[in-house]
């Protein structure tokens, strides 16, 4: 028959590991796996302002027509603001335009298709290690894919090895960087990194590729534009991927952009056209719902400050976590050891701890965690630092 010759592929190995956690009875279990938010509460919650804008469109809403190939418009607008900043030059110039893509997810899709069938011959170079999604999603698109240092085996930024390796790059392939919060590591690049990396990427003709999937869970919603900014002030055309996901708890609605920096306004447009012809292909048009979301709380100054206040209340809680997860590691004489988790940024942390303690931390503690050791802080339960931290010293002896 036609699916006979179907096999099975394994299934993302953080859902069997939620699966795990879910089916172990030990109350005092820990889910450092997802990567999701969590609150004290353990939930995932629904920003207010978020509430407040899903009431309004309930009332104002007057059609689930389709919207444009590039999405809402006013859409587009704010989350260009948010990202470039208010006063950007570039957003000035209409140099600077964004298209709605479902999630950050299908942001990078988009990007991934356009250097396939815009910019043939380019590779995409991407850190060593990064999400894994990453990976398949250029693969996919049928772009090659490389990799330059980023985190060595001593769990420790390696910026010179990063450094050493963008120098090598082709001329004109596409380097992807995250923005902030680097997802699995949690190690972020200083300012004085990313001027660096910046004068390769200028003297190599790389292409940027940033990702931007956690802003506000860094060091705040502007500062953790800084790197993004720079690249949008010093080279004339950049891809940028941003995600509502995280800082808007928008997950399920699926709401992102690729913001694309062209030379000129009118380059610009004539890549939009390709963009829109791409998406055409993908989805169609994207999904409405979590972009008019974000547009009416991102266009009203008041709702935009209470969502900026929300944020603010995820970053603490997850900047709190770290520094209180190596404090109580401190009786136990790791605290140095284990410092590094209070220097990374968002929500997850290469712990360092290997894939057989890990497998430990699991069978005997009930502490989830993905095998690289990567752990989403964000789900440590506050009020039990020292019962993770005791576990953790139990097998690091
Ligand atoms: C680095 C990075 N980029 C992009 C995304 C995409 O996010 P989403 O498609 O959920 O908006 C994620 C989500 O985990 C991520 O970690």
């Amino acid at each position: 028959m036609h699916f006979d010759a179907i096999g099975r592929v394994p299934g993302d190995p953080i859902l069997g590991l939620m699966e795990a956690y879910a089916q172990d009875t030990n109350p005092r279990k820990f889910d450092l796996g997802v990567g999701v938010y969590k609150d004290a509460q353990g939930l995932t919650p629904i920003p207010e302002a978020v509430k407040i804008a899903e009431a309004r469109l309930v009332e104002s809403q007057d059609t689930k027509t389709y919207i444009g190939g590039h999405g809402n418009p006013l859409f587009g607008k704010v989350i260009n603001q948010l990202v470039l900043g208010a006063d950007s030059k570039l957003i000035a110039a209409q140099r600077a335009g964004a298209t709605q893509t479902p999630g950050g997810t299908g942001a990078l899709r988009l990007a991934a298709d356009f250097i396939a069938q815009c910019l043939p011959g380019k590779g995409v170079w991407l850190s060593n290690p990064t999400w894994p999604i990453h990976e398949t999603i250029f693969a996919t698109a049928g772009v090659k894919v490389s990799h330059y240092p980023y985190v060595g085996s001593d769990n420790r930024l390696d910026v010179d090895a990063m450094l050493a390796v963008l120098n090598q790059v082709p001329n004109g392939d596409v380097v992807l960087l995250h923005a902030c919060c680097h997802n699995p590591t949690g190690f972020d690049l200083s300012h004085d990194d990313w001027q660096r990396v910046l004068d390769v990427v200028r003297s190599r003709n790389l292409l940027p590729l940033i990702d931007f999937a956690y802003q506000g869970f860094g060091d705040g919603l502007e500062q953790d534009a800084w790197s993004t900014r720079l690249f949008a002030a010093e080279v004339p055309e950049l891809l940028i991927t941003s995600s509502c996901s995280k800082n808007f708890g928008l997950y399920r609605d699926r709401t992102g952009a690729l913001i694309v920096c062209a030379k000129t306004a009118d380059k610009l447009i004539d890549i939009r056209s390709q963009l829109a012809n791409i998406a055409r292909n993908l989805w169609s048009t994207p999904p409405d719902h979590g972009a008019a979301v974000v547009a009416t709380i991102l266009a009203d100054p008041e709702l935009k400050a209470r969502w900026a206040d929300e944020v603010e209340v995820m970053r603490l809680r997850i900047a709190q976590l770290r520094s209180g997860l190596v404090e109580a590691l401190e009786p136990h004489g790791l605290r140095e050891r284990f410092a590094h988790i209070g220097v990374q940024r968002g929500m997850f942390s290469y712990t360092g701890l290997s894939p057989e303690q890990v497998k430990q931390l699991r069978e005997h503690h009930s502490v989830y965690m993905v095998n690289s050791g990567r752990a989403n802080v964000a789900g440590i339960d506050a009020t039990r630092l020292a019962l993770l931290a005791e576990a953790i010293a139990s097998v690091c002896k």
